[in-house]
Protein backbone atom coordinates (compact mmCIF):
# COMPACT_ATOMS: atom_id res chain seq x y z
CA UNK A 1 0.00 0.00 0.00
CA UNK A 2 1.32 3.58 -0.94
CA UNK A 3 0.15 6.61 1.36
CA UNK A 4 0.88 9.74 -0.37
CA UNK A 5 0.05 12.63 2.06
CA UNK A 6 0.63 16.51 0.65
CA UNK A 7 -0.25 19.64 1.75
CA UNK A 8 1.28 22.82 2.30
CA UNK A 9 3.81 23.91 5.32
CA UNK A 10 3.29 23.45 8.79
CA UNK A 11 0.08 21.80 7.78
CA UNK A 12 1.45 18.75 9.93
CA UNK A 13 1.61 16.22 6.99
CA UNK A 14 5.28 15.15 8.55
CA UNK A 15 3.92 14.38 12.22
CA UNK A 16 0.73 12.67 10.63
CA UNK A 17 2.43 10.85 8.05
CA UNK A 18 5.11 9.73 10.13
CA UNK A 19 2.43 8.11 12.34
CA UNK A 20 0.78 6.10 9.62
CA UNK A 21 3.90 4.21 8.37
CA UNK A 22 4.82 3.59 12.34
CA UNK A 23 0.69 2.45 12.44
CA UNK A 24 0.70 0.55 9.26
CA UNK A 25 5.11 -0.73 9.63
CA UNK A 26 5.61 0.61 6.79
CA UNK A 27 8.41 2.96 5.29
CA UNK A 28 8.37 6.80 5.59
CA UNK A 29 9.95 9.36 2.86
CA UNK A 30 10.13 13.01 4.10
CA UNK A 31 10.50 14.41 0.52
CA UNK A 32 10.74 17.72 1.90
CA UNK A 33 14.52 17.02 3.47
CA UNK A 34 15.29 16.32 -0.57
CA UNK A 35 14.38 19.17 -1.33
CA UNK A 36 15.82 20.88 1.76
CA UNK A 37 19.09 19.03 1.26
CA UNK A 38 19.35 20.55 -2.04
CA UNK A 39 18.98 23.84 -1.31
CA UNK A 40 21.30 23.61 1.46
CA UNK A 41 24.04 22.85 -0.24
CA UNK A 42 23.46 25.70 -2.77
CA UNK A 43 23.03 28.09 -0.15
CA UNK A 44 26.00 29.91 -1.06
CA UNK A 45 24.59 30.82 -4.54
CA UNK A 46 21.81 32.05 -3.90
CA UNK A 47 20.97 35.57 -6.03
CA UNK A 48 24.08 34.77 -8.01
CA UNK A 49 23.72 33.63 -11.84
CA UNK A 50 24.92 30.00 -11.43
CA UNK A 51 21.59 28.92 -9.01
CA UNK A 52 19.85 26.95 -10.69
CA UNK A 53 22.46 24.81 -12.58
CA UNK A 54 24.08 24.19 -8.94
CA UNK A 55 21.10 23.08 -7.92
CA UNK A 56 20.51 20.90 -10.54
CA UNK A 57 24.03 19.11 -10.73
CA UNK A 58 23.13 19.09 -6.85
CA UNK A 59 19.78 17.20 -6.64
CA UNK A 60 21.71 14.55 -9.55
CA UNK A 61 24.68 14.15 -7.20
CA UNK A 62 22.18 13.92 -4.19
CA UNK A 63 23.18 11.04 -1.64
CA UNK A 64 19.59 10.62 0.13
CA UNK A 65 21.50 8.25 2.56
CA UNK A 66 23.48 11.21 3.85
CA UNK A 67 21.25 13.70 4.73
CA UNK A 68 21.27 14.64 8.69
CA UNK A 69 17.89 16.07 8.74
CA UNK A 70 18.09 18.36 12.14
CA UNK A 71 20.60 20.59 10.33
CA UNK A 72 17.86 21.16 7.73
CA UNK A 73 14.72 21.50 9.15
CA UNK A 74 14.86 25.42 9.97
CA UNK A 75 13.03 28.77 8.37
CA UNK A 76 15.92 29.43 6.24
CA UNK A 77 16.12 26.05 4.92
CA UNK A 78 12.77 25.77 3.97
CA UNK A 79 12.99 28.79 2.29
CA UNK A 80 15.59 27.52 0.13
CA UNK A 81 13.81 24.43 -0.55
CA UNK A 82 11.13 26.07 -2.06
CA UNK A 83 13.09 28.10 -4.24
CA UNK A 84 15.21 25.14 -5.58
CA UNK A 85 11.56 23.00 -6.18
CA UNK A 86 10.50 26.03 -8.50
CA UNK A 87 13.23 24.41 -10.78
CA UNK A 88 12.02 22.06 -13.26
CA UNK A 89 15.46 20.06 -13.17
CA UNK A 90 15.68 19.60 -9.52
CA UNK A 91 12.24 18.01 -9.31
CA UNK A 92 13.29 15.56 -12.56
CA UNK A 93 16.39 15.00 -10.87
CA UNK A 94 14.99 14.21 -7.58
CA UNK A 95 11.99 12.10 -9.35
CA UNK A 96 13.36 8.40 -9.39
CA UNK A 97 14.65 8.52 -5.63
CA UNK A 98 11.10 9.43 -4.65
CA UNK A 99 9.99 6.60 -6.79
CA UNK A 100 12.55 3.91 -5.89
CA UNK A 101 11.15 4.57 -2.57
CA UNK A 102 7.47 4.37 -2.87
CA UNK A 103 7.88 1.30 -5.16
CA UNK A 104 9.32 -0.96 -2.93
CA UNK A 105 7.82 -4.22 -2.03
CA UNK A 106 4.91 -3.88 0.57
CA UNK A 107 4.49 -0.27 0.25
CA UNK A 108 5.29 3.25 1.94
CA UNK A 109 4.26 6.53 3.31
CA UNK A 110 5.56 9.88 1.71
CA UNK A 111 4.83 12.97 2.48
CA UNK A 112 5.32 16.49 0.69
CA UNK A 113 3.63 18.73 -1.98
CA UNK A 114 3.19 16.31 -5.61
CA UNK A 115 3.29 12.72 -3.83
CA UNK A 116 -0.39 12.25 -4.86
CA UNK A 117 -0.62 14.00 -8.19
CA UNK A 118 3.51 13.34 -9.84
CA UNK A 119 5.11 11.58 -7.84
CA UNK A 120 2.79 8.31 -7.14
CA UNK A 121 -0.43 9.16 -8.92
CA UNK A 122 -1.46 5.14 -8.34
CA UNK A 123 -1.12 5.67 -4.89
CA UNK A 124 -3.51 3.71 -2.87
CA UNK A 125 -4.64 5.96 -0.80
CA UNK A 126 -3.92 10.17 -0.95
CA UNK A 127 -4.36 12.63 1.59
CA UNK A 128 -4.36 16.20 0.38
CA UNK A 129 -3.98 18.32 4.11
CA UNK A 130 -4.81 22.04 4.30
CA UNK A 131 -5.18 23.94 7.43
CA UNK A 132 -5.46 28.13 8.03
CA UNK A 133 -2.30 30.18 7.72
CA UNK A 134 -2.83 30.93 11.44
CA UNK A 135 -3.32 27.89 12.61
CA UNK A 136 0.11 26.71 10.69
CA UNK A 137 1.76 30.01 11.54
CA UNK A 138 1.26 28.69 15.45
CA UNK A 139 2.03 25.18 14.75
CA UNK A 140 5.34 26.24 13.10
CA UNK A 141 6.24 28.41 16.32
CA UNK A 142 5.69 25.79 18.88
CA UNK A 143 7.84 23.65 16.78
CA UNK A 144 10.73 26.21 16.15
CA UNK A 145 10.09 26.53 20.37
CA UNK A 146 10.83 22.76 21.11
CA UNK A 147 13.83 22.81 18.56
CA UNK A 148 15.79 25.45 20.80
CA UNK A 149 14.49 25.13 24.53
CA UNK A 150 17.07 26.55 25.75
CA UNK A 151 17.79 29.46 24.19
CA UNK A 152 14.92 31.58 25.19
CA UNK A 153 14.62 33.49 21.75
CA UNK A 154 11.14 34.69 21.46
CA UNK A 155 9.89 33.78 17.77
CA UNK A 156 8.98 36.29 15.34
CA UNK A 157 5.27 34.86 14.81
CA UNK A 158 4.91 38.04 11.91
CA UNK A 159 8.06 37.14 9.66
CA UNK A 160 7.00 33.50 10.21
CA UNK A 161 3.45 34.11 9.05
CA UNK A 162 5.40 36.21 5.53
CA UNK A 163 7.74 33.72 5.34
CA UNK A 164 5.35 31.02 5.05
CA UNK A 165 2.76 32.70 2.84
CA UNK A 166 5.67 33.47 0.49
CA UNK A 167 6.58 29.90 0.63
CA UNK A 168 2.88 29.24 -0.01
CA UNK A 169 3.01 31.31 -2.78
CA UNK A 170 6.28 29.73 -4.55
CA UNK A 171 5.17 26.34 -3.99
CA UNK A 172 2.09 26.64 -5.87
CA UNK A 173 3.75 28.39 -8.46
CA UNK A 174 6.37 25.82 -8.91
CA UNK A 175 6.39 24.69 -12.81
CA UNK A 176 5.28 21.01 -11.84
CA UNK A 177 1.95 22.63 -11.24
CA UNK A 178 1.04 19.01 -9.38
CA UNK A 179 0.50 21.15 -5.85
CA UNK A 180 -3.18 20.76 -6.06
CA UNK A 181 -5.19 17.89 -4.40
CA UNK A 182 -5.65 14.72 -6.80
CA UNK A 183 -8.97 14.10 -8.16
CA UNK A 184 -9.07 11.20 -5.84
CA UNK A 185 -7.38 12.43 -3.15
CA UNK A 186 -9.39 12.76 0.32
CA UNK A 187 -9.04 16.95 1.53
CA UNK A 188 -8.28 16.57 5.44
CA UNK A 189 -8.83 20.43 6.92
CA UNK A 190 -6.86 20.09 9.83
CA UNK A 191 -6.89 23.95 11.32
CA UNK A 192 -8.99 22.85 14.31
CA UNK A 193 -7.83 19.88 14.73
CA UNK A 194 -5.21 19.14 17.60
CA UNK A 195 -2.61 15.94 16.15
CA UNK A 196 -4.68 13.44 17.76
CA UNK A 197 -7.64 14.17 16.18
CA UNK A 198 -5.77 14.91 12.76
CA UNK A 199 -3.98 11.22 13.26
CA UNK A 200 -7.39 9.45 14.21
CA UNK A 201 -9.69 11.07 10.92
CA UNK A 202 -6.20 10.28 8.72
CA UNK A 203 -6.18 6.67 10.14
CA UNK A 204 -10.31 6.45 9.39
CA UNK A 205 -9.65 7.25 5.41
CA UNK A 206 -6.92 4.88 5.00
CA UNK A 207 -8.76 2.12 6.50
CA UNK A 208 -12.22 2.94 4.73
CA UNK A 209 -9.74 3.22 1.83
CA UNK A 210 -8.42 -0.67 2.57
CA UNK A 211 -12.26 -1.41 3.16
CA UNK A 212 -13.29 -0.28 -0.29
CA UNK A 213 -10.41 -1.82 -2.07
CA UNK A 214 -10.98 -5.40 -0.17
CA UNK A 215 -14.72 -4.78 -0.61
CA UNK A 216 -13.70 -4.27 -4.57
CA UNK A 217 -15.04 -0.66 -4.72
CA UNK A 218 -11.87 1.70 -5.33
O1 LIG B 1 7.64 19.78 3.39
P1 LIG B 1 8.68 20.86 3.69
O2 LIG B 1 8.09 22.09 4.29
O3 LIG B 1 9.84 20.34 4.45
O4 LIG B 1 9.22 21.26 2.23
C1 LIG B 1 10.15 22.30 2.05
C2 LIG B 1 10.01 22.85 0.63
O5 LIG B 1 10.43 21.87 -0.32
C3 LIG B 1 8.60 23.24 0.21
O6 LIG B 1 8.30 24.58 0.53
C4 LIG B 1 8.60 23.01 -1.28
C5 LIG B 1 9.64 21.94 -1.50
N1 LIG B 1 9.04 20.63 -1.74
C6 LIG B 1 8.61 20.38 -3.02
O7 LIG B 1 8.69 21.25 -3.88
N2 LIG B 1 8.08 19.15 -3.31
C7 LIG B 1 7.98 18.19 -2.37
N3 LIG B 1 7.49 16.99 -2.69
C8 LIG B 1 8.41 18.46 -1.05
C9 LIG B 1 8.93 19.70 -0.75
Amino acid sequence: MIIAMDGPAASGKGTLAKRLAAHYGLPFLDTGLLYRAVGARVAPFEGRPGFEAEAIKAARTLDAGKIDPESIRGVGAGRLASMVGAISGVRAALFDTQRQFALQPGGAVLDGRDIGTVVCPEAEVKIFLTATLEARVARRAAQLDALNPATGVRIDTVALRAEIAARDARDRAAPHGGFRPARDAHLLDTSEMDIEAAFRAALAIVERAIADTAGGRT
